[in-house]
C-alpha cells in the first residue's frame, strides 16, 4: 500500500527518496511522487505508473531536503493529480491512511473559497496545515492533525524553512532514521537499508521534528518526548533476487528455514509466567486475521481443537468489531499478521483487548503496531517477504500456531511451564507430545521435499490458465490449504477460483461445475479420504477435470485423476503446512503460463493499512 519516504541531509535529496521508494515497489502503488526545498520554492515531480518514470523526471532536481510517496489509490483514480505529495500554500504533505472526516473539512475550505486540485481525502491536510499556519511549523502541524479523524503517517515540508521536515502518526506506521547525522523517515524498514542506520518508530500520536542539527520528538500538546534508538544493520531487510527469476519463488524454497527459524525461536524463548498463567486459563481461542493469515488461522482453529480441546475460531477480522463479538477474560485473541500493521487486524485486536481479553501477536514484522498492542508476541521468522502473494509468512504463522497450539495443550494437562523451553521439556515428559513436537521439527524436511516434489505444477498450470475458473475442495485440514490455494491463484493468475469444504460442493457450487473448470482436490486425512473421493467423482461426473494433491500413495495412482502430486506424509493436523506448497507453486506457475508478473498483482497491496 502507500510508501512514504523522506530526508533532510546534506546531499541531495531526490537520490535517496527515489532508491527508498524503490525499495517501497513491492508492497503495491499506482503513481509516485516527490518534492524537494533548495531554498526557494518547492520543486514538485509526479507520474502515474512506476518510480523509474518518476526518476527520470527528478533527473537534475536540487534540494537537500525532500519527501517522496508510493500511492495506492483509495480516494480518486491513479493519475498524476491524485499522486502525492499534494501542495497547498506553504505546505507539501505525503499521506498514508484514510482521513474519515475529509469531506466536511473540504467542504468547509470550499465554502471559504479555497480549491482543490486533486481527488484525495489527503490533499485536506495541505489546506488545514495552511488554515493553523501562524509562523509556527509545530504548531501548524498539531492543530491541523487535532482535526483529523482516521489514520495517517504524514511528512510535511514548509517553505521557508529548507532545513526541516516535520513526520506525524495515528495509525499508520512510520519509523524514523539517523545515519552519520543525515535524517530519514518512511513508512517501512526496508526504504531504510543501509548499515548503521539507528532507527526510532514513532507511537501513536507522536511527531517528529527532523532538522539538519538533530531530531526532537513530541506528542500532540507539544510537549517534548524522549524516544530510544536501536541500531539496526538493514542490509539484510533488502533483498536480492539471488538468481530468482522472481522473489515469489525464491521465497517459497526459503519456506524450510522460515519455518525452522521459527520454531528455534518459539522454543528458545524463556518460560512467561503471565503467560502460562493465561494459556491454563483460557477457556475459548479467537483467531483474528485477515487473507492469508486468516487461512492460517482456519487450520490454527483445528489443531487447538484436536490438541488441546478448547473451543477455537477463525475470525476475519474486517467482520470481527461489527459482530459485537463475546469475548471475556478466559479468551485468549490471537492477532496473526505477516505486516502487523492491517487495519482490519488491529482494530479487532484493539476491540478484543478493550473487552478483556489477553491478546497474543503472531507477527513477521517485529517493530510493528500490532506488536506495539499485544500483550505478548510470537514472532515468524520468516525475514522479509517482498512477493505480495504471501507464501513463506504463511507456513511460519502455522508453525507459530501449532507450537501455540502445544502449549495449550501442555496447559490443560496441568503443566505450569508451558511456554517455550517449559514446552519442551513438557513434550519430552508426555510420549504423545514427544511425538507431537518431533513432527513439527520434523516440518522443515518435509516441506523441502515437497517444493521438490512440486515440479508438475508447470505442467498443471498450462492447462489451468485457459479455464473458467478453478475449485479446491478438501475436508478438515486440507480444506484449510484448499482455501488458501485458492486465493494465491486467484490472486496473481486472476483466475475465478474458490476454495470448498470438499462435501459442501453438492449444495450448490456444483451447478458451476463443468469441462473448463478443473477441480484439485486436496487429500492428506487417511480417515476422510473415501469422503472426499465422493465429491471428486461428483465432479468428474459433471464433466471436470479432477487433479490431486495427497500425501496418501494408494490414491496418488487413481486413474479418475488428470494428474496428482504426492507430498510427504506427516501429522494430519499439521498438513496444511507441506500440502500448500503445490498449490502455491501452482500459482506461481499459472500466473507465469497466464503472461501475469507474480510478485507485482493488480490492485493488490502488501500491507492493507486501510479500513
Ligand atoms: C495474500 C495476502 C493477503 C494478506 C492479508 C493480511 O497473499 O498476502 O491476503 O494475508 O492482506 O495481511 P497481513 O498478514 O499483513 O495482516
Amino acid at each position: 500500500m502507500c510508501g512514504i519516504v523522506g530526508f533532510v541531509g546534506r546531499r541531495n535529496a531526490a537520490p535517496v527518496l527515489l532508491e527508498g521508494l524503490r525499495r517501497l515497489e513491492y508492497r503495491g502503488y499506482d503513481s509516485a511522487g516527490l518534492a524537494l526545498l533548495d531554498g526557494g520554492a518547492f520543486t514538485l515531480v509526479r507520474r502515474k505508473g512506476r518510480v523509474a518514470a518518476l526518476e527520470d523526471a527528478a533527473r537534475g532536481k536540487a534540494g537537500k531536503v525532500g519527501i517522496g510517496h508510493t500511492r495506492w489509490a483509495t480516494h480518486g483514480a491513479p493519475s498524476e493529480r491524485n499522486a502525492h505529495p499534494h501542495i497547498y500554500g506553504k505546505f507539501a504533505v505525503v499521506h498514508n491512511g484514510i482521513i474519515e472526516n475529509y469531506r466536511a473539512l473540504k467542504k468547509e475550505c470550499e465554502e471559504s473559497g479555497e480549491t482543490f486540485a486533486s481527488d484525495t481525502d489527503s490533499e485536506v491536510i495541505a489546506h488545514l496545515l495552511a488554515k493553523y499556519d501562524e509562523g509556527d511549523f509545530l504548531d501548524s502541524v498539531r492543530h491541523a492533525v487535532a482535526g483529523l479523524r482516521g489514520s495517517y503517517a504524514l511528512a510535511i515540508l514548509c517553505e521557508g524553512r529548507p532545513d526541516e521536515l516535520i513526520a506525524a502518526r495515528k495509525g499508520s506506521p512510520l519509523i524514523v532514521g539517523e545515519r552519520d547525522g543525515e535524517w530519514y523517515v518512511a513508512s517501512d524498514i526496508p526504504a531504510l537499508a543501509g548499515k548503521g542506520m539507528k532507527l526510532c518508530p514513532l507511537s501513536d500520536g507522536e511527531i517528529a521534528v527532523l532538522k539538519r542539527g538533530g531530531a526532537a520528538f513530541f506528542d500532540i500538546e507539544g510537549k517534548r518526548i524522549e524516544k530510544e534508538w536501536a541500531e539496526y544493520d538493514t542490509e539484510t531487510s533488502a533483498p536480492q533476487l539471488c538468481g530468482y527469476p522472481h522473489f515469489m519463488r525464491k521465497e517459497i524454497d526459503e519456506i524450510p528455514a522460515s519455518i525452522a527459524q521459527t520454531a528455534a525461536e518459539f522454543l528458545k524463548k524463556p518460560a512467561n509466567q503471565s503467560l502460562c498463567e493465561v494459556l491454563c486459563h483460557t477457556e475459548y481461542v479467537q483467531i483474528v486475521a485477515c487473507g492469508t493469515a486468516y487461512h492460517s488461522g482456519l487450520a490454527a482453529k483445528c489443531a487447538i481443537e484436536a490438541l488441546a480441546r478448547i473451543p477455537a475460531e477463525a475470525c476475519i477480522a474486517s467482520e470481527y468489531r461489527y459482530r459485537d463479538p463475546v469475548v471475556s477474560k478466559s479468551t485468549l485473541v490471537v492477532a496473526v499478521s505477516q505486516s502487523g500493521e492491517t487495519a482490519d487486524t488491529l482494530a479487532a485486536a484493539r476491540l478484543a483487548k478493550e473487552r478483556g481479553a489477553y491478546l497474543i501477536a503472531v507477527a513477521n514484522v517485529p517493530h510493528s503496531s500490532l506488536t506495539a498492542l499485544a500483550d505478548h508476541v510470537i514472532p515468524t521468522a520468516a525475514g522479509t517477504e517482498i512477493g505480495v502473494a504471501a507464501t513463506k509468512s504463511y507456513n511460519a504463522q502455522l508453525i507459530a500456531l501449532y507450537l501455540l497450539a502445544l502449549s495449550l495443550r501442555a496447559a490443560k494437562s496441568g503443566a505450569r511451564d508451558v511456554s517455550s523451553s517449559g514446552l519442551a521439556s513438557q513434550c519430552e515428559r508426555d510420549g504423545e507430545d514427544a511425538r507431537l513436537l518431533e513432527t513439527l521439527r520434523a516440518l522443515p524436511a518435509l516441506c523441502g521435499e515437497a517444493i521438490a516434489a512440486s515440479r508438475k505444477t508447470k505442467e498443471w498450470a498450462r492447462r489451468f490458465c485457459s479455464a473458467k475458473s478453478i475449485y479446491f475442495i478438501g475436508r478438515g485440514c486440507d480444506h484449510a490449504a484448499a482455501v488458501e490455494g485458492s486465493l494465491k491463484l486467484k490472486e496473481i493468475s486472476y483466475l475465478p477460483s474458490e476454495g470448498y469444504p470438499a462435501g459442501e460442493l453438492k449444495h450448490g457450487t456444483l451447478a458451476l461445475i463443468g469441462r473448463d473448470t478443473p477441480v484439485v482436490a486436496v487429500m492428506t486425512d487417511r480417515a476422510l479420504a473415501e469422503k472426499t473421493m465422493n465429491s471428486v467423482h461428483e465432479a468428474i461426473s459433471r464433466g471436470a477435470d479432477a487433479y490431486l494433491v495427497t500425501s496418501l500413495s494408494e490414491y496418488a495412482e487413481r486413474k479418475e485423476f488428470a494428474a496428482s502430486i504426492l507430498v510427504p506424509a506427516c501429522e494430519r493436523l499439521f498438513s496444511p503446512a507441506v500440502s500448500v506448497i503445490p498449490l502455491q507453486l501452482l500459482a506461481y506457475e499459472t500466473a507465469l503460463a497466464c503472461g501475469n508478473d507474480p510478485d507485482k498483482p493488480r490492485n493488490l497491496a502488501k500491507s492493507v493499512t486501510v479500513e
